[in-house]
């Protein structure tokens, strides 16, 4: 996966793809993060069109041959379905603002993708172009140690993660869950299940409505007295 990110300030991406997974990608080869020379904005407070069309056009072509993302706060709200849909690409562009945002033009004309990382307001786009980033990355092949692991996680398939125990068995009085020591994994995974049926229906029963549930999922959570609302 090429990356080709577009900002005035680029000297903030090295520190975090410097470190740990990302920086083993690519050292690796499996990903690599161009930082492209600032686009002038001018003394204005709004990002010009001619500087960024020129900035992406030069380096992924015209019309551009990969997504163009736009990191905005009036984008959609980027999830865990959208880092699995862009890992399926070979490159994608990052445009990161500052300053009030950037000329209509370039929404319009420019730009595939609006993508906003939350309701709230940041200074830049850089942070919001590394969470994009990170979150792609994880579901590339080779990128985590565990082949399965983006698979498992919260959000993959609208479900959050069941809860993880360690060593010791026994912490503070606290104890792990028995069939966590029981040896017997289809009762663990059983368990697992319904552990993340359960903390998905309580923290987030919004995202219960999308995930997909076998009849036996369903009527665990009916026993509990959760059951998902029909449609
Ligand atoms: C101060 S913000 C501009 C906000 C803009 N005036 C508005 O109200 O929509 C500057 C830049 O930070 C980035 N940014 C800020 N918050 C963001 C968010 N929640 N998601 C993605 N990008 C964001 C965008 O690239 C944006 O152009």
């Amino acid at each position: 996966m090429k990356y080709d990110v577009f900002s005035l300030i680029p000297q903030v991406f090295s520190g975090y793809l410097g470190c740990s997974i990302l920086n083993k990608a690519i050292e690796n080869g499996l990903i690599s993060v161009t930082d492209e020379p600032p686009y002038g904005g001018g003394g204005g407070m709004v990002m010009k069109p001619d500087p960024v069309f020129a900035a992406v056009e030069s380096v992924v072509g015209t019309p551009p041959e990969c997504p163009v993302i736009l990191l905005t706060p009036q984008g959609r709200i980027f999830t865990q379905q959208d880092a699995q849909k862009f890992a399926e690409y070979p490159r994608l562009a990052l445009i990161c603002g500052r300053y009030e945002g950037f000329d209509e033009r370039i929404r319009e004309h420019l730009v595939t993708d609006e993508i906003s990382i939350g309701d709230y307001v940041l200074t830049g786009g850089e942070l919001p172009a590394l969470i994009l980033i990170d979150a792609i990355s994880r579901n590339l092949n080779g990128v985590l140690g565990d082949p399965d692991g983006a698979f498992d996680d919260s959000h993959a398939s609208y479900l959050l993660e069941y809860p993880h125990y360690t060593r010791p068995p026994v912490f503070r009085g606290w104890e792990v869950p028995e069939v966590l020591l029981s040896g017997n994994h289809a009762k663990i995974n059983e368990w697992r299940r319904q552990q993340s049926l359960l903390r998905t229906a309580w923290r987030r029963p919004d995202l219960l409505q999308k995930a997909e549930l076998s009849p036996k999922d369903i009527r665990f959570l009916r026993d509990q007295g959760i059951g998902p609302e029909p449609d």
